[in-house]
């Protein structure tokens, strides 16, 4: 195992009904707060109506911005700063999926720099501006996938030249997050399965691309995946079991916490290629990795057999019966494979409208410039040269 430091300075407020803490919460950030919102659900649901409510009660006035898109663009998040600077605002609260809870910690970052946020965007060995300051923030998920609840990322798209890129700073951890799943029960089952494989994703990759002698993080990656797996099914059946839904919230937020991933450093290569595939087809991040995790599971398991045959005879219960490590990785990717189509997530680009227009040249470029300069990102374990890059795209497209 690798010396690290675990940090997680967030306070996390979990369960059934705690939406009604935001305001008691709200109140030790700030006097005024801009809610970051999406175009639709949290204002078609009434979420945004009971925030301001709660937050009003406890002396907090509230402005709204409410027009981040799904794969949240620079320029939106700079409008937003802008909102905020006119608005005196204090503190942000991110209220949605992923897009709305990231784009508060750039907006929180945006409200006092008045600079474009794509500045302090790493992109390889491009200079870039440092977070020196961010307002505090609160974060209400309402879609259980990113786990941006409990980590100090966000991920931001230049629509201009497609490139999706990490804003990361410990400045951006939110302060305190309200988890509360009833939120979710109005998700579409698509997203709710595409959240899913995102939480499968953010702790399989470090599984296979991490330190050996890892046991408690191997099987705590294990459980969160196990947990995805078996509940999944139930929200599918019933989008309103609330255990179920529960689970699934608590697995998104443990999963990127530091809590799985400490200590056993890793990278996160499906994530970065399918950066490349959302920053050009503009298409759900759990889709894209859900297209990509099979095929880079099948492109990488000889060269690292060992912790795919743990994945087949932990998680998948598979006996070893005098096999070898290649023989059950084999059979642990066909079971993801399983699970993946039983869920209607077995998938090609056509799949997910994308059957021309292929940019897959430009989409490998990008993807070793941004994420392939120091290793943390795009190290894999069969290592990823850009012909490589290019012919995993190729078959997305078959
Ligand atoms: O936009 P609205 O109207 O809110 O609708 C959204 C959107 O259409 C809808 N939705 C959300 N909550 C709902 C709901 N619909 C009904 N009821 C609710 N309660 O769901 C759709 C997708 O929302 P979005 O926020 O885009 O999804 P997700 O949570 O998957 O977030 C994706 C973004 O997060 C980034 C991705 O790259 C992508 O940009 N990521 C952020 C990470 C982080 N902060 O650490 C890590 C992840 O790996 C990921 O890269
Ligand atoms: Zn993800």
């Amino acid at each position: 195992m690798q010396n690290f430091t675990f940090h997680l300075p967030t306070k996390i407020i979990f369960g059934a009904g705690t939406l009604d803490q935001s305001g008691v919460e709200g109140i030790k950030l700030g006097r005024r707060a801009l809610i970051v919102t999406g175009k639709r659900s949290a204002a078609a649901f009434g979420i945004i109506d009971r925030v301001t409510t709660y937050l009003e009660k406890e002396g907090v006035e509230a402005v709204v911005f409410d027009r981040i898109e799904p794969n949240p663009r620079t320029t939106t998040v700079d409008e937003a700063g802008e909102l905020a600077r006119e608005n005196d605002c204090d503190f942000i609260v991110g209220l949605g999926g992923g897009s709305p809870m990231d784009a508060a910690k750039a907006i929180a970052v945006a409200a006092l720099e008045a600079e474009p946020i794509w500045d302090f965007i790493p992109r390889g060995n491009l200079p870039v501006k440092t977070v020196k300051k961010a307002l505090p923030i609160m974060e209400i998920p309402t879609l259980a996938a990113t786990g941006s609840e409990a980590d100090a990322g966000g991920v931001f798209t230049n629509w201009e030249t497609h490139e999706k890129a990490v804003l990361f700073s410990p400045l951006l951890f939110p302060r305190v997050s309200i988890i509360d799943p009833e939120l979710t029960v109005t998700v579409p089952v698509d997203y709710t399965i595409d959240g899913g494989v995102d939480i499968i994703c953010h702790v399989i990759e470090g599984l296979f691309t991490g330190d050996d002698n890892t046991p408690i993080q191997d099987r705590f990656a294990m459980s969160v995946i196990k947990t995805v797996m078996d509940n999944l099914p139930l929200v599918i059946e019933n989008a309103e079991n609330i255990e179920a839904r529960a689970n699934i919230s608590w697995a998104s937020a443990v999963a990127l916490s530091g809590m799985v991933n400490s200590g056993r450093g890793g990278s996160y290569p499906i994530h970065a290629l399918e950066h490349a595939v959302s920053g050009y087809y503009d298409i759900s991040h759990g889709r894209g990795l859900a297209l990509l995790l099979p095929v880079i599971m099948e492109y990488s398991y000889k060269a690292r057999p060992s912790k795919y045959a743990l994945l087949a005879e932990e998680l998948f219960d598979i006996h070893r019966d005098g096999q070898t490590d290649e023989q059950l990785a084999v059979k642990g990717i066909e079971e993801m494979k399983q699970f993946l189509a039983s869920v209607d997530r077995l998938l090609t680009l056509k799949d997910v409208g994308v059957e021309d227009d292929f940019r897959f040249e430009a989409m490998a470029d990008d993807t070793l410039r941004i994420y392939g300069v120091d290793g943390k990102f795009l190290d894999n374990p069969k290592r990823l040269y850009k012909e490589d890059i290019l012919n995993l795209f190729k078959r997305l497209s078959a």
